[in-house]
């Protein structure tokens, strides 16, 4: 068979799980994520329980969210989760500094995210306000969420109509404190998290808090190096990491009709992805070989410059094939280092950046990026098959990136799923497949893909690009032949 890449996988071997919240979200206080997106109020014509739309209820559950970080982001660090809760007409308001100046009733607070959680099956993921607030004040969160009874903190929760509590386990201590979160050094920062994170008390009643550090900048090298020197390993669970798929932070480039010359420049820094991570997974290892500490892409995406956020929100943006291309590429990435990755969360879940879900009053669409996550779920918790992978490149005015991509698994009934992406804007690929071991399994596929590059699912086209099924394959007893369309995502399953 003549062939542009071959992948082989080792599929009686695997020894990490893909931890599931690789396939974590992240919902800020920015735009119309929470208000006007996420939450209508209780008093919407869109129907809602407690305020929250019911079909982003039932999509979120389809999608099988495992994992979602609240309130930010920037906001995060500006948050007082003491105006969110008690009688929502009493609540101050807050003005959101980092993102429009809006001004917030403070009618979303950690009830209502911690029950959202709760409906659509998702671990919450609390990032604590490190830079403009206090010890004592993420300490009371701590215990106001996760005490049993009969403490300060528990009483108030048991007085606001929340008897049992909900036992978070991922907590960040603030956000991005090279920036937003105070334009801290390094090693002002270490010294900060080992205060806060001494008074986060576990409260017995859960297994353990698991305390995550916030991360570097991309290639920021330094930050993680000092981090993991600095912070004492019974004090920090997770470190995490915040890289953009983003062309030129001056220059973005538009969301919609952008053509193949910013296409491959996203992709460019989609993959850069895989190098980030083998650097600072190197640095880990350095101070940590035991890997007792993991890595937390805690926020990812492709970002752009979108007119649209002008009348749609503060970083509204449309998600095209490019996105489905970045999500894909991505969680590759992800899933064949899920040895030290365990958690990772695009950026955002509804109507923010890379959305899975955008809303226009009561119209929703599920976007490219959305279907793929979906079709990807199938890695949740499953072992990790290693694979070797050769492929021919995707090449654009002399440069080149490599066009195929893959990841595989095995989950608990034996069934092997394998996600292969191809980038190349006009080449389809033909993949040889090497799945040795698998005589006599059955396979079968699913696709992700459009005419064009630019399309995407409009308010009213709303299934314009949706999974489809694969049956570009042919082959038996473990050697396969799969032709990818370009630009093109297929999950294939064997059992
Ligand atoms: O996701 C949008 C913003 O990007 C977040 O608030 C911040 O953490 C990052 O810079």
């Amino acid at each position: 068979w003549a062939q542009d890449a071959t992948v082989t996988v080792k599929t009686t071997e695997g020894e990490h799980v893909i931890n599931r919240n690789i396939y974590g979200h992240f919902a800020e206080h920015l735009g119309r994520c929470i208000y006007d997106g996420i939450y209508v109020g209780d008093d919407s014509t869109i129907p809602n329980t407690d305020g929250v739309r019911n079909d982003i209820i039932d999509a979120l559950v389809e999608l099988k969210v495992p994992v979602l970080r609240w309130p930010g982001g920037c906001f995060a660090d500006t948050y007082h989760w003491m105006d969110g809760i008690g009688d929502p007409a009493k609540r101050p308001s807050i003005v959101n500094q980092w993102w429009g100046g809006s001004v917030e009733d403070n009618s979303f607070g950690t009830h209502d995210f911690l029950n959202l959680c709760e409906r659509i099956g998702a671990e919450p993921y609390l990032a604590g306000n490190v830079g403009s607030g206090q010890v004592k004040e993420l300490a009371d969160w701590v215990q106001y969420v996760n005490h049993p009874g009969g403490s300060p903190m528990s009483g108030l929760r048991i007085e606001n109509g929340q008897k049992e509590p909900w036992n978070v386990k991922y907590w960040g201590v603030g956000n991005e404190m090279w920036g937003c979160g105070g334009n801290m050094a390094p090693e002002f920062y270490a010294n900060l998290y080992r205060q806060y994170s001494t008074f986060m008390t576990d409260w017995t009643n859960s297994d353990g808090l698991y305390r995550i550090a916030s991360g570097a900048n991309g290639a920021d090298y330094q930050w993680t190096e000092v981090l993991m020197r600095d912070i004492p390993k019974p004090l920090i669970e997770g470190v995490a990491l915040h890289s953009y798929s983003v062309i030129d932070w001056g220059k973005k480039g538009p969301a919609k009709n952008f053509g193949e010359e910013l296409y491959f420049k996203t992709m460019k820094a989609a993959l850069f992805m895989e190098e980030l991570v083998t650097k600072h997974i190197a640095i880990m290892d350095k101070y940590d070989p035991e890997g007792r500490v993991d890595l937390i892409v805690d926020e990812w995406g492709g970002w752009y410059d979108s007119k649209e956020s002008e009348t749609m929100g503060v970083l509204y943006q449309q998600n095209t094939m490019r996105d489905a291309m970045i999500a894909g590429a991505t969680l590759n990435i992800f899933n064949n280092h899920a040895d030290r990755i365990k958690m990772a969360n695009l950026a955002q879940i509804v109507n923010v950046l890379q959305a899975v879900i955008l809303t226009n009053e009561e119209k929703l669409i599920l976007t490219p990026t959305y279907h793929v996550m979906k079709m990807y779920n199938v890695h949740q918790d499953a072992v990790l098959l290693p694979l070797e992978l050769e492929t021919s490149d995707y090449e654009f005015q002399g440069e080149k990136l490599p066009a195929v991509s893959a990841s595989a698994s095995k989950d608990e009934s034996g069934a092997i799923h394998i996600s292969l992406v191809n980038i190349d804007a006009k080449e389809s690929q033909t993949v040889i497949l090497n799945l040795d071991g698998t005589d006599n399994k059955k396979m079968t596929g699913e696709i992700l893909a459009s005419d064009k590059l630019e399309d995407y699912n409009d308010f009213d086209e709303a299934d314009k690009i949706s999974p489809k099924k694969f049956s570009g394959f042919k082959g038996k007893n473990g050697e396969y032949k799969v032709t990818l369309p370009p630009f093109s995502v297929v999950v294939l399953e064997l059992k």
